[in-house]
């Protein structure tokens, strides 16, 4: 589902901070996700993703700030958010010698849920149905992850929180768990928290990412930027959008471009015509202050962003604060 502004603000972090000792873990974390919102939560290792999970599922204290979910404030005690609460958590155990059907079933008791169609349902949804009498220790990583997202799914939940669901999966893996998690936010409306460290696992899939870097939330990339920031783009700054728009539409036959704030044209497709492009619209007498290509994919921004090496430290307490604008 794309943002709108009047949606239902399901999930808010204010101010949300841990520190373990010298250790800033998260920081002053701020961030809202709408209902029926699939939020990609993006950092490399050690960035705060699990950290800032734990706190949102009250496993983890905060050091100040709070979570909100469902408009009650997280603690270990809010039996009224969690029951509409699922989650999976990195390295999610089911019982390794329990079959798929026995865990479920369990799960299924322990929540004091009646056998119902839904548990159907579930295995349906997540493709269990060939897998039930397997052993859940016998199960590939990716069957074990949607096992895993099975049995949280099976109270029905409005709000997913999953740490990690894609890591260490095949891209076809990859690719099962991405078309259940957006049939779950098109078809039942239910809001996706979802962390990752790999960029293009979620790039497809949600409706923002914001990205973490050593406790911070550094950026925060919206839907169409999403869609449209790995194209090669040729850009066109111009005094007047709508003219632009209709002399590249009518005279060039050109449809493979948008209008961006701030008087920007942005083609992607046909850049050998650029000089033809440039010509029809001063024709059109639109004036043009800049024309550009792109420069970077987002990954190559993600990893500006985030710096080069493999593994990432949260700041120690001498670490410079960086604040990065949300705009683009
Ligand atoms: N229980 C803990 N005690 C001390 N430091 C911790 C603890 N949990 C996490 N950290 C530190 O907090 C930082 C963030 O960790 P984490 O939230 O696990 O990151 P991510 O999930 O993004 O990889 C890391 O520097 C990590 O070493
Ligand atoms: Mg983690």
């Amino acid at each position: 589902m794309r943002s709108s502004t009047n949606t239902e603000i399901v999930i808010r972090t204010e101010g949300l901070t841990k520190h373990y000792g010298k250790v800033r873990a998260v920081e002053d974390l701020n961030l809202s996700v709408g209902r029926g919102q699939i939020y990609g939560f993006l950092g490399r290792n050690g960035a705060g993703k699990t950290t800032t999970i734990r706190m949102m599922l009250a496993l983890t204290k905060p050091s100040d700030g709070y979570v909100e979910i469902l408009g009650n404030r997280m603690k270990p005690n809010a039996v009224r958010a969690f029951e509409r609460i699922g989650s999976v958590l990195e390295h999610a155990g089911s019982y390794a010698n329990l079959t798929v059907r026995e865990n479920l079933e369990m799960q299924r008791d322990l929540l004091g849920l009646r056998r119902s169609h839904w548990v159907d349902e579930v295995i349906d949804m997540c493709d269990l149905g060939e897998y039930l009498d397997r052993a859940a220790g016998q199960l590939s990583l990716g069957n074990r992850q949607r096992l895993a997202l099975g049995r949280a799914l099976l109270h029905k939940p409005e709000v997913l929180i999953l740490d990690e669901p894609t890591n260490g999966l095949d891209p076809v893996g990859i690719a099962a768990i991405r078309e259940l998690l957006k049939s779950l936010s098109a078809e039942r409306g239910i809001t996706v928290f979802l962390s990752t460290h790999i960029l293009s696992e979620v790039q497809q899939l949600a409706d923002r990412i914001g990205i973490i870097h050593q406790g911070r939330l550094i950026e925060e990339i919206g839907y169409e930027e999403l869609r449209q920031r790995n194209r090669e783009y040729l850009e066109f700054a111009v005094s007047d959008t709508k003219r632009a728009t209709w002399a590249l539409e009518e005279t060039c036959g050109l449809h493979d471009f948008v209008v961006r704030e701030e008087n920007g044209i942005r083609i992607y497709s046909d850049f050998e015509r650029a000089n033809e492009f440039n010509r029809v619209l001063v024709e059109a007498g639109v004036a043009i202050t800049s024309m550009r290509m792109s420069e970077e994919s987002l990954e190559d921004h993600f990893v500006k962003l985030t710096g080069g090496s493999n593994d990432q430290e949260a700041a120690p307490e001498t670490q410079p604060t960086r604040k990065r604008g949300m705009q683009r």
